[in-house]
């Protein structure tokens, strides 16, 4: 009998789909088109358009480089300071709960990775709640880590709001130690943000369904301020005896690709925590070993230096405010654009069908992701008129 011998090798793999947005990326830089408008990944840019680092992280990163005497490991934890400092500022009230502790990462992404996996250790029946649309990296990382994912509707678009009741339905309908992934702000990709009253109905049913909270904050300060933001976060830690959360800094101090990251959890005593914790550093190890150091030493003396933190509050709600500038503007537009005004964050989503997202590629150079996602504040200020004109022209079409 003939056996195949041939050994399977690394020409046998399938093809991947790329990630979308990392896709995007690459597709409007390759436009040669002068007038091009990326709205597609999420980068915070200024009414000029540029990116640029900001003024009191320059400024910490000198003082780093001047003053830095060794680059020698710091441990599995990284720098463990990073994240005390970031204690008040992501917890506020619970800040002193020693059930709850943080662990610095690459990014969010980082975070997320780690906490699921740690669900999937703890709990490996568990089922992810996952409200559409979502960030398309959630689902990658859950199914990296083998968990089960339920979606439900989160948002309807012809309405542009939540679809509450059928989060509530779907929450009801899960099972005691099944996760709810929540975006803690900023809701990527459809900047509608839970309001206080229906943080307030989740958090109740979260907890009278003993379902498992796990939040992903990666915006905090680019919505309404750095305390609103985390409020709902808060609500939980204040309720639930357990809690995930995956925050970062990318963002709020525009270090994107330093990836600054942490992950919290909360359990039900210091000592449980300290377990779950150890077992985090564990995956940490056999995944990066330790995280990447240098954009966290240059936040850690942003938030240790009285007057570096007062002037990162300063920039942070400069970055908000410009956010929000854009969306009463665009908002103002037309009446069919207006509930963008009401939402929070870097994105939104037009209410456009992925062929009129291509034609605008196509005919107008303006990049956003298929879905109709848009980085509200992607383009200069000398671009919001033409990028709304090409919008209203194609919801006209
Ligand atoms: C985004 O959603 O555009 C950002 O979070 C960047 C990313 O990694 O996808």
């Amino acid at each position: 009998m003939l056996t195949d011998t041939k050994a399977r090798g690394l020409a046998d793999l399938p093809p991947v789909q790329s990630d979308s947005l990392l896709a995007l990326i690459a597709l409007a830089a390759a436009d040669p088109r002068e007038d091009k408008i990326d709205v597609g990944v999420g980068v915070f840019r200024d009414g000029a358009g540029n990116t640029p680092i900001l003024k009191v992280m320059k400024e910490a990163e000198q003082r780093l480089l001047d003053t830095q005497v060794t680059k020698a490991y710091l441990g599995g934890a990284g720098d463990k300071q990073y994240a005390e400092l970031l204690r008040p500022i992501l917890l506020g009230e619970h800040a002193a709960d020693k059930r709850i502790a943080g662990v610095q990462t690459p990014g969010g992404c980082g975070a997320l990775r780690l906490g699921f996996q740690l669900v999937a250790k703890a709990n490996p029946k568990a089922r992810v709640l996952v409200g559409t649309p979502t960030w398309p990296n959630h689902a990658p990382i859950i199914d990296g880590v083998g968990l089960a994912i339920v979606e439900y509707p989160y948002y309807d678009r012809s309405s542009g709001a939540i679809s509450f009741a059928k989060m509530i339905e779907a929450l009801e309908a899960a099972a005691p130690g099944d996760v709810v992934l929540l975006h803690g702000c900023c809701h990527n990709p459809t900047g509608a943000d839970l309001n206080d009253e229906q943080w307030g109905k989740v958090t109740e049913v979260v907890v009278r369904r003993g379902l498992l909270p796990f939040v992903d904050i990666a915006y905090q300060g680019f919505g309404r301020g750095l305390d609103e933001d985390a409020r709902g976060l808060r609500g939980l830690l204040a309720a639930c005896d357990e809690v995930i959360a995956a925050h970062s800094c990318d963002k709020n101090f525009s270090v994107y690709r330093d990836r600054v990251g942490s992950l919290w959890l909360k359990t039900s005593s210091e000592e449980a925590t300290r377990t779950a914790m150890a077992h985090v550093l564990q995956d940490a190890r056999e995944m990066w070993s330790m995280p990447p150091d240098h954009g966290a030493a240059a936040v850690h003396i942003i938030l240790e230096d009285e007057a570096l933190r007062a002037r990162w509050l300063v920039e942070l709600a400069a970055m908000r405010d410009r956010i929000n500038t854009v969306r009463q503007r665009i908002a103002a537009a037309d009446p069919r654009l207006a509930y963008i005004a009401r939402q929070h964050g870097m994105f939104s989503l037009l209410p456009l069908s992925k062929e009129q997202v291509l034609t605008l590629r196509q005919d107008h150079a303006i990049y956003m992701a298929d879905s109709g996602r848009f980085n509200v504040v992607g383009m200069a200020d000398r671009d919001i008129d033409r990028f709304v004109a090409a919008v209203v022209e194609a919801l006209d079409s």
